[in-house]
């Protein structure tokens, strides 16, 4: 055995695979299926022989034995206890040496990035936040900042070239009712603050809509703004650029908040003068036809899409949404060379996705042109107690401006009531990191593709499967290390960890589950299971910390203990991080 590898699901995966074909002659498409088990049966179970032997008429239990026969003869067996199990099913249970050589080997975040070069050479770009400009950022755009956030710390992880890009809207058909409302009501929008002029935005923009939903010369008007913004008209370019500009301001207030950076932010505008290229190839390919004096694009094969359009060019030759989208791609691969897009955004584009990648990828390859995967990351609804999309009581959507100073506020509270000799400055800075993570959690927490219901209670409660737990967790193994006085760091990986103690392997055992989570993470996109994994690690180490004596008197027994403390915060600190959200050494 040359290392002990650091993903053990994977490893068994490749071994009982191998061993099963080379050794037992069962056919290549044989699939292990390898699941993390209960841990009174072992670290992990194999439940594709029995599957497979059906399939091919043979008995479940003889084939599982001559596998695990054969898995006993070869290398690698000297890291597992097998056992048969059920009808045909075989149990590992990871020795305990080989746990303990696990615990030294990867013993810091370094060491598992290091270890789990998945993507290494691949360039992934995520297309995430990507709020509308004129607009306050609302309830609405929480989900894709998080979760898209989370994905692309996960995917850098795992060693990909990751390019975070925020496309912004802010080339819509709002800036004709905005740009002809501001000229009807000569507002000047210069002397406000940034929340402030949005503010009065969005009361213009609706008061526009309204003309324009009653009036046909309003909408004429409307239009002809719009028009004269695409033309480049100076006077229109440089309101519409003090608006996206001011709005930026404000999108900015949020994502220092929440921790959030972006390597570019190309918005549908920076697209304007690219989407020509996309009409032309599309006709030229006869991918594109014409449709009511509209171009557009169906698929012959797909049920619905076949009769439902995909409007690339507008009846009065604007382009839209569709044709930034595509002109969007083709970008992205030529510029940055990448081979995969991830797009973060609600359910309820599903179609516009599904059509576009459709799109892309007939064109693509009628040029010859690479095609990046391209992947739609959706996600559900956040509701309020009704069960509805939450919304203030004036019926608009919640801003996130008022959601986060709420959490940090309520977040405030709990803190005092709980430690009143904190200062006023610590109390605000960890108000901030445990009100925002709250909200950030309670999001990341929920299977991505569920609605969830927003409660300020669960999500900051001290109980349960929540930031401020978890942060207390994290906290409190600091202060394990403050009163034996030494730094989790300054202990590094120089120590022998002994597992003896029952509470003690079940940590261990628990610890090296870490990458096997991460990576069914990954493959679903769905940071959600991070979060199930660090909130079970927090209990299996709240048994260990109550049942077990962790300053023991003995010397050697005490190192050993405090490391295994160091490396279960490695883990949580490493998974709170890939959710961006802040912890801190003492609360
Ligand atoms: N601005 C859009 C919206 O608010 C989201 C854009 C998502 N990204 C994309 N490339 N279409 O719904």
């Amino acid at each position: 055995m040359k290392a002990c590898p650091f993903d053990f699901q994977r490893f068994i995966d490749g071994w009982v695979r191998e061993i099963a074909v080379s050794r037992c002659h069962l056919s290549e498409d044989f699939d292990p299926q390898i699941l993390p088990s209960e841990p009174r049966f072992g670290d992990f179970q194999c439940n594709g022989i029995f599957a497979h032997a059906k399939r091919n008429g043979v008995v479940p239990r003889q084939l599982a034995e001559q596998v695990m026969k054969a898995l006993q003869a070869s290398d690698g067996a000297q890291l597992f206890d097998l056992s048969l199990a059920g009808a045909g099913f075989i149990n590992f249970k990871i020795a305990i040496s080989a746990v303990e050589i696990w615990l030294e080997t990867y013993a810091s975040e370094e060491d598992f990035c290091k270890a789990a070069g998945d993507l290494s050479g691949k360039t992934v770009v995520v297309d995430y936040s990507c709020p509308n400009t004129a607009k306050q950022m609302h309830v609405g755009h929480l989900r894709s900042m998080v979760i898209g956030d989370a994905i692309a710390n996960l995917l850098e992880f795992f060693g990909a070239r990751v390019i975070r890009d925020n496309h912004l809207g802010d080339w819509g058909t709002q800036f004709g009712i905005l740009l002809m409302q501001l000229r009807e009501e000569k507002i000047q929008l210069e002397n406000l603050s940034p929340d402030e002029a949005l503010e009065c935005l969005e009361n213009v923009y609706r008061r526009g809509t309204q003309a324009t939903q009653v009036s046909e010369g309003a909408m004429e008007r409307a239009r002809a703004e719009l028009v004269a913004l695409q033309n480049g008209d100076p006077e229109h370019v440089a309101i519409w650029k003090w608006i996206n500009t001011v709005s930026y301001a404000s999108f900015q207030e949020i994502y220092d908040l929440a921790r959030i950076k972006f390597d570019h932010v190309l918005g549908e505008s920076f697209y304007r003068d690219k989407v020509s290229r996309v009409c032309d190839e599309l006709s030229q390919c006869g991918i594109a036809e014409e449709d009511e004096g509209a171009l557009v694009v169906f698929h012959r094969n797909h049920q619905r899409f076949c009769r439902q359009p995909f409007i690339i060019r507008k009846r009065d030759g604007a382009s839209n949404y569709a044709t930034t989208d595509l002109a969007t791609v083709l970008y992205r691969r030529e510029e940055w060379h990448c081979d995969e897009i991830i797009y973060v955004t609600d359910g309820r584009q599903r179609d516009h996705f599904e059509q576009l990648f459709l799109t892309a990828e007939r064109w693509f390859s009628a040029k010859g042109y690479t095609r990046p995967v391209l992947k739609h990351v959706w996600f559900g609804t956040v509701c309020g107690e009704d069960g509805k999309a939450i919304k203030t009581r004036s019926g608009e959507p919640i801003r996130l401006k008022t959601l986060f100073t709420e959490a940090i506020q309520r977040a405030s509270e709990i803190i005092a009531a709980k430690d009143q000799n904190l200062t006023e400055e610590e109390r605000a800075r960890i108000s901030q990191v445990v009100g925002i993570g709250a909200i950030k959690y309670g999001d990341l927490l929920q299977n991505r593709t569920s609605d969830y219901v927003f409660s300020w209670d669960k999500m900051l409660s001290l109980e349960g499967n929540t930031a401020p737990y978890l942060q207390y967790a994290v906290a409190r193994i600091h202060a394990i290390f403050r009163r034996a006085k030494i730094s989790p760091d300054a202990l590094g990986k120089f120590h022998k960890i002994h597992l003896r103690e029952s509470q003690e392997i079940a940590l261990a055992r628990k610890l090296l589950l870490y990458p096997c989570v991460l990576r069914q993470a990954l493959a679903d996109l769905r940071p959600h299971f991070i979060c199930t994994y660090i909130y079970e690690l927090a209990g299996v180490f709240s048994a260990f910390y109550n049942g077990t004596k962790i300053l023991a008197e003995d010397q050697q027994t005490l190192l050993s203990r405090l490391s295994l403390c160091a490396r279960t915060l490695t883990v949580l600190r490493s998974g709170i991080n890939l959710l961006g959200i802040g912890f801190l050494e003492k609360m």
